[in-house]
């Protein structure tokens, strides 16, 4: 489906209809998620009613208010009787670790936005269900595919929901980067492999200094002192995403001591010979005139990094980085807001879910 019929048919379904939402962790991505709904309010046809995070109500206010990445919030926020008030209207708070603890059936919602990163298996999505909720959409690729309903990359396949789902993902932001381009590449020149290395800004499993991390070594270490090797499933959640690419993509991550906007480093070796031009002239054509253009952008201008900041698009192409070799291997530089870029994907995924639900 072209984006901008979709995007059209958000905005006007939006005068007849409001549907509501929770949000379960209120971090980086859920508190983009908030903002990001805010700026888009004319466009959006949910409300976000109630927070479920583990952090004290004057915390998430303070935190509402004041972003170090993002600035001040754009509009009023306050705390009435135990609920956090935002540009006037109310939300529930709760503070439950356990999201089986909480009644959602009572709070009358459409769907949890899950952006905790708590929760990663159907086992964990079923306490929600088994709550009240009639639907999940996790900030999150769950460990397996076989953990959720659907993963979905918006812009390339949320024509697959049927409504009947529960449990639906967003998959993660480098998928969201970099199937658009892969799949673009794939279906227009031919993919043979492909090699990804992402340039990730710090995030909140890592320490400023030195400190004690359970599962991983490298995330014991400092993220403002060295460049980290991180492990990554981008490579099975591109296959996921586009299984013709089966046993063809690798991928590693390093995370950068910068506190957002992220890159990826993508290397293909294509099936036919091809040019720079060539390459830029596809990637040009889909980010000002194809149907992912509210999604992909693509610049030529000498940008640096926190250029990108607060950008709500998927994947920015830097056409100046592009390099062809061989001449069948291509390599390409994609920018992208981790934080707000995903943000405003949970929000046309939960758009497009809403929409396409059955009732219960
Ligand atoms: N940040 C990004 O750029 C980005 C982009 C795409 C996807 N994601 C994914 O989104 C998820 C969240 O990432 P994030 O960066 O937003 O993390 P974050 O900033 O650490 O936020 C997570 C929030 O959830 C709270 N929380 C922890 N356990 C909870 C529970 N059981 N119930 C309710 N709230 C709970 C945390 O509280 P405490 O801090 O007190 O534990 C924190 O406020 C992760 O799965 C991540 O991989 C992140």
């Amino acid at each position: 489906m072209a984006i901008d019929n979709h995007l059209r048919t958000i905005t006007s379904l939006m005068a007849s209809s409001s549907y509501r939402v929770a949000l379960n962790g209120y971090g980086r991505v859920g508190r983009c998620v908030l903002r990001a709904l805010h700026e888009r309010r004319a466009e959006a046809n949910f409300e976000i009613v109630a927070l479920n995070d583990v952090a004290d109500l004057p915390s998430l206010e303070y935190l509402t208010r004041f972003d170090s990445t993002h600035g001040r919030f754009p509009g009023d926020v306050s705390i009435e009787q135990n609920r956090l008030l935002i540009g006037g209207r109310p939300l529930d708070i709760y503070r439950k670790a356990d999201p089986s603890g909480i009644d959602w059936a009572g709070l009358g919602i459409d769907l949890v936005m899950e952006c905790s990163g708590a929760f990663s298996t159907r086992a964990d999505g079923n306490r929600f269900i088994e709550g009240g909720a009639p639907r999940v959409l996790f900030s999150q690729p769950m460990v397996s595919e076989h953990d959720v309903d659907a993963t979905i990359v918006y812009g390339i396949n949320q024509g697959e929901l049927l409504g009947s789902e529960k449990l639906v993902s967003n998959a993660s932001c480098t998928t969201n980067c970099s199937v658009p381009l892969l799949k673009l590449l794939n279906d227009r020149i031919g993919l043979e492999y492909v090699s990804i290395t992402t340039i990730h800004s710090a995030m909140n499993d890592q320490p400023v200094i030195d400190a004690y991390h359970a599962e991983d070594l490298r995330r014991t270490r400092s993220a403002f002192q060295s460049i980290i090797p991180v492990s990554t499933g981008l490579d099975r959640g591109i296959e996921r995403l586009l299984p013709e690419l089966n046993g063809r993509v690798q991928a590693k991550a390093l995370r950068v001591p910068t506190v957002n906007v992220s890159a990826l480093d993508i290397t293909c070796h294509v099936t036919r010979d091809t040019s720079v031009a060539e390459i830029n002239g596809l990637l040009r054509e889909a980010a000002l005139h194809g149907p992912l253009r509210h999604l992909v952008d693509y610049t030529e201008l000498p940008h640096a990094s926190c250029d990108f900041n607060h950008d709500p698009h998927s994947a920015i192409v830097d056409g100046s980085q592009t390099r062809v070799s061989g001449p069948r291997l291509v390599n390409l530089l994609a920018w992208f807001d981790n934080e707000w870029g995903f943000a405003n994907r949970m929000i046309d995924v939960a758009s497009h879910f809403l929409r396409v639900a059955k009732p219960l």
